[in-house]
């Protein structure tokens, strides 16, 4: 795929920062589906090492508050820096997803690059906790790595290669998140699609060189991409 402002980033900071498939090309992607301008005041949710931080800073204008449970705010802000970003430009902070210190309607738009499976997976999240961080009219996009179709009951062996049973739980098909979804009330489902970077993405985060790229070799190897994608989701605040 054509991904411009992702590969303006070196291959070798991509590999030290990313947490999951290339996380870069899924949030050009995912922006691609949208419009948000240049100056809107955008949440990057489960920012992880802050590279979608410093994408959407850097390459979209946009100003970014780079919310993490795992990572370091102060190590993500020397990685920022050294992008040419300041503390205007994108905001690094440890915060639970399930807490948020944000006024209501403070946002403009929500981005979250294989994160919000980790905490969205519970159908009261998002009306408790998200929905009313974003002013009305505001979007929410999510890129969730996601299975083609949920076959939980009869996991093919590539699967298990890498991956339990338990963590297979944090992966489900379009139609199962869709029905999350519509428990919440002022929300509307304006996409959702399986995402085009999805093999490149993962090509990119098999070939880093940490313990959890390693580890999830052997599935991918094995076919598991038949059974994985990603899902992009495009939500508005009504
Ligand atoms: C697979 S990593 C993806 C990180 C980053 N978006 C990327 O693509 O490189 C998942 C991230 O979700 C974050 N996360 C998990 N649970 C969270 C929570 N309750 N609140 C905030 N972040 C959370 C973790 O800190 C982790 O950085």
């Amino acid at each position: 795929m054509n991904s411009p402002k992702a590969n303006s980033f070196p291959k070798s900071t991509m590999r030290e920062r990313s947490m999951g498939p290339n996380p870069l090309k899924l949030c050009e992607e995912l922006l691609g589906c949208a419009h948000i301008p240049a100056g809107s005041v955008v949440l990057d949710l489960g920012s992880g090492a802050g590279l979608t931080s410093a994408l959407m800073a850097r390459e979209y204008g946009l100003v970014v508050y780079a919310a993490d449970l795992w990572s370091d705010p102060s190590e993500n802000m020397r990685f920022f820096e050294g992008c040419g970003l300041t503390g205007k430009q994108v905001i690094p902070l440890k915060a639970d997803a399930t807490a948020l210190p944000f006024a209501a309607g403070f946002f403009d738009a929500v981005v979250s690059v294989d994160s919000y499976n980790y905490f969205g997976r519970d159908p009261n999240y998002l009306g408790e906790h998200l929905l009313p961080l974003v002013r009305q009219g505001g979007e929410l996009l999510f890129a969730i790595p996601g299975m083609v179709r949920d076959c939980h009951d009869d996991l093919p062996a590539c699967l298990l290669a890498s991956w339990t049973p338990e963590q297979l739980d944090f992966m489900h098909d379009m139609d199962w998140w869709r029905a999350n979804f519509a428990q919440t009330e002022g929300v509307e489902v304006l996409d959702m699609h399986e995402m085009a970077c999805t093999r490149e993405a993962w090509s990119d985060w098999i070939g880093c060189d940490n313990e959890y790229a390693a580890g999830d070799r052997a599935a991918v190897e094995a076919g598991a991409l038949d059974y994985l994608n990603t899902i992009a989701v495009r939500l508005r605040r009504r």
